[in-house]
């Protein structure tokens, strides 16, 4: 019986060093130790033997176990760290490795100059004002005074949904939508978006964005109107700016004026970009028609109003010097960053 145990105690400790890994080190603790494990089936033998052998065997049994025990403890502690140090390596992450540098996006020329304006008519009291930019015929044409003939309703450059709606052609559709929500109160708001035509070239492109402005009161005039746009035109294009009106033709104003701003590039003595006039037009203007303050609501013979418009792409190209309106779609972050 002793020679059964010294064998058991040689195998087991022999098949625990063996062991690779925490499960078999389980078996093995079942497969000796457990209750149907070998050690209890040699020491289901001990009945047979005579009394003062039995502690003698005991003693050994119970030494056997211990050591057992202990080097299965030692072995699994063994194993877990073998195991945690292989998971540490397997998951290891140099730092010190140069990262992925993310591309910084950057501010578009439009949302800037756009900023600018409303900036500048932020200060003079104007407030946002905004409409859809999927607009009906009504807001966009006949509220404004605008006839069935005029080529603005063309199909040819016009982007309609049906035969009511289309896409906004400019934010003067804006206008009257405004003044319906502020009757019977003045109306000093400016609007701005997108709008849309059937162009497509150099100096044209099928989306692009304006900036209206309306002012609805007591007393307003031409005179107003022509302080507010030089002292936009001062804001914008520098202090030396002069503007000038020229007589001009708008469905929805009456008198009408197209703006200019005299020439920053040459201060007047002609050049390319003013070509040699030494005024550049930015924007076109007039008092509001009594037909489109009337369908608005309010009393032609009890209030007046000025309304202008202008092109947020020809302002950014003017006065940053962009040559081609294609450069503000495009997006190429080269290009945009250089503002
Ligand atoms: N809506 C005109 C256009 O898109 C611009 C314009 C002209 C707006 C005169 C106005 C205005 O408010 O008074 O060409």
């Amino acid at each position: 019986m002793r020679e059964q145990l010294k064998t058991l105690e040689r195998e087991a400790l022999l098949a625990v060093e063996q062991a690779e890994d925490l499960p078999q080190l389980q078996d093995l603790r079942i497969q000796y130790l457990g209750k149907k494990g070998k050690l209890t089936a040699i020491l289901r033998g001990m009945a047979k033997l005579a009394p003062e052998e039995r502690p003698v065997i005991g003693q050994l049994a119970n030494d056997i176990r211990k050591q057992l025990e202990q080097a299965l403890s030692t072995k699994t502690t063994r194993l877990a760290e073998q195991a945690k140090l292989a998971k540490l390596q397997a998951e290891f992450v140099d730092i010190t490795l140069p990262g992925t540098p993310f591309v910084l996006g950057h501010q578009h020329l439009i949302t800037r100059t756009l900023e600018e304006i409303q900036r500048v008519f932020a200060g003079m009291g104007f407030s946002l004002a905004e409409g859809p930019e999927v607009e009906t015929d009504y807001y966009n044409f006949e509220a404004l005074n605008i006839p069935a003939n005029h080529p603005a309703r063309d199909m040819q450059d016009s982007f309609y949904f049906g035969p009511e709606l289309l896409l906004r052609t400019h934010t003067s559709s804006v206008q009257v939508r405004t003044m319906e929500k502020m009757r019977p109160r003045p109306v000093r708001i400016i609007a701005s978006g997108r709008v849309y035509r059937r162009d497509d070239d150099a100096t044209h492109s099928p989306m692009f964005h304006q900036v209206e402005g309306l002012a609805v009161d007591e007393h307003i005039t031409l005179a107003e109107l022509k302080g507010v746009l030089l002292t936009f035109a001062r804001s914008i294009f520098g202090e030396q700016r002069e503007i000038r009106l020229r007589p001009s033709f708008f469905p929805f104003t009456e008198p009408s004026a197209e703006v200019d701003i005299s020439c920053f590039l040459c201060e007047g003595a002609g050049c390319r970009l003013c070509k040699d006039t030494g005024w550049i037009e930015i924007l076109g203007s007039g008092m509001v028609h009594p037909q489109v303050l009337a369908v608005s609501g309010y009393d032609p013979e009890q209030v007046s109003g000025f309304a202008f418009g202008m092109g947020v792409e020809r302002i950014a190209m003017l006065k940053y010097g962009v040559d081609d309106m294609r450069h503000l779609f495009t997006n190429d972050i080269r290009f945009l960053r250089q503002f």
